[in-house]
């Protein structure tokens, strides 16, 4: 049995979790990896802060470099969130030929192109379970449970701080800052939480998830995006008096050999499994043309439920398990771009 030396780049929400995650299900990871994983390594920016998790055997640094440079480590994992310095981290690690897990959807949804032909290039493995619903393992059952489909919608509330809000709106009558500042206490929301309540992040997430979904490049930039900042308490009473809930959805659809994506605030009538989304659940709703209609549904925020997403890639990584080419670009569908054209 090896020893895996793991450096980690940021040890705040997520970072803190992995950390707990890693030390409570020690014996289940090692059997599963087949491998013993030691943390060495964290970086973050105070290093006299106190955590979530403990840290007496790990050297933290305020210099995330050290991690990316150090021959000792081979799997760094990018908790720290960003796309400048992360990327630059991201890139120096493949570079020096190691393997790296990430949850940062702003980072893949923007770069994760040319990050993905980076790594690929270098022979290394580049994951991120993490970065779209938290810790409802959806990327991999795009990837391997629902493989045998053609993939002809995918919509889902994947943004847990959004429907913590409208959720919080709709059953305690709570206003919307108010809810929001919750949301922040939790630990859910972005370090900018206008990617939470603008729609951004679910953005970035549902770029990531048509892009598995139906073979092709990741396409952030064609995605019509509104957020829920505007909804008011008349909207959620009227919306309720109509038997309706309003949802934040993240849609990316089939049409006519055309791939279509919005994000906005829906109707969604009660009676549908997604009306009872509720809080910082996400749920995810995908439609093969053989399985038909399918569910996913978890904790799309929060320590441990995301840290449960990045440690199964880690996982996949120490197994040697992980396929270089996971959009399935060459596989899937013979394109590179899929034909977009937003609708309003
Ligand atoms: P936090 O703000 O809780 O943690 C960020 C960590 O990174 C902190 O430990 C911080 O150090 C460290 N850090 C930031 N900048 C630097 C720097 N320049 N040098 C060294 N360390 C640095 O963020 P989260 O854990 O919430 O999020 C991390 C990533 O995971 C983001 O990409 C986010 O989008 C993603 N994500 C978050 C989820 C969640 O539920 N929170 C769920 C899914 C994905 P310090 O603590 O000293 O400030
Ligand atoms: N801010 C994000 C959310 C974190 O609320 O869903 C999980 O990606």
């Amino acid at each position: 049995m090896l020893l895996v030396n793991i450096g980690i780049l940021g040890l705040g929400t997520v970072g803190g979790g992995v950390v707990n995650v890693l030390n409570k299900n020690q014996k289940q990871i090692i059997r599963r990896s087949g491998n013993n994983i030691n943390v060495t390594h964290a970086a973050v920016r105070d290093i006299t802060q106190t955590r979530i998790c403990p840290t007496k055997n790990i050297k933290l640094t305020q210099d995330p470099f050290q991690i990316v440079n150090n021959d000792d480590i081979s799997v760094v994992l990018e908790l720290m969130g960003g796309v400048g310095l992360a990327k630059n981290l991201i890139e120096q690690a493949i570079k020096n030929g190691k393997h790296v897990v990430t949850a940062n959807k702003a980072l893949i949804a923007t770069y994760g192109n040319e990050l993905l032909a980076l790594a690929k290039d270098y022979n290394t493995h580049l994951l991120f379970e993490a970065a779209v619903a938290g810790g409802i393992p959806i990327l991999k059952s795009l990837k391997d449970g629902l493989s045998a489909n053609q993939i002809e919608l995918v919509a889902g509330i994947i943004n847990g701080t959004s429907n913590f809000i409208l959720t919080e709106m709709h059953n305690k009558d709570r206003n919307f800052q108010d809810a929001l500042k919750e949301a922040k206490a939790l630990g859910y929301a972005e370090a900018n939480p206008t990617f939470d309540v603008e729609g951004i992040d679910t953005a970035h997430k549902l770029a990531i998830l048509a892009s598995m979904a139906f073979g092709c490049e990741l396409q952030f930039n064609q995605i019509t995006t509104e957020g829920i900042s505007n909804i008011s308490s008349e909207d959620i009473t009227y919306a309720t008096k109509l038997g309706y809930t309003i949802k934040h959805i993240g849609i990316a659809k089939k049409l006519n050999d055309k791939l279509q994506m919005h994000v906005r605030p829906t109707l969604v009538p009660t009676t549908h499994l997604l009306s009872n989304v509720n809080g910082v659940m996400n749920g995810i709703l995908i439609k093969g043309n053989a399985v038909g209609e399918t569910l996913y549904y978890g904790a799309g925020a929060g320590d441990e439920a995301t840290a449960s997403s990045v440690i199964a890639d880690l996982i996949d990584i120490i197994r040697n398990t992980a396929n270089h080419d996971i959009f399935g670009w060459k596989s899937l569908i013979n394109i590179t771009k899929c034909n977009t054209n937003s609708i309003a």
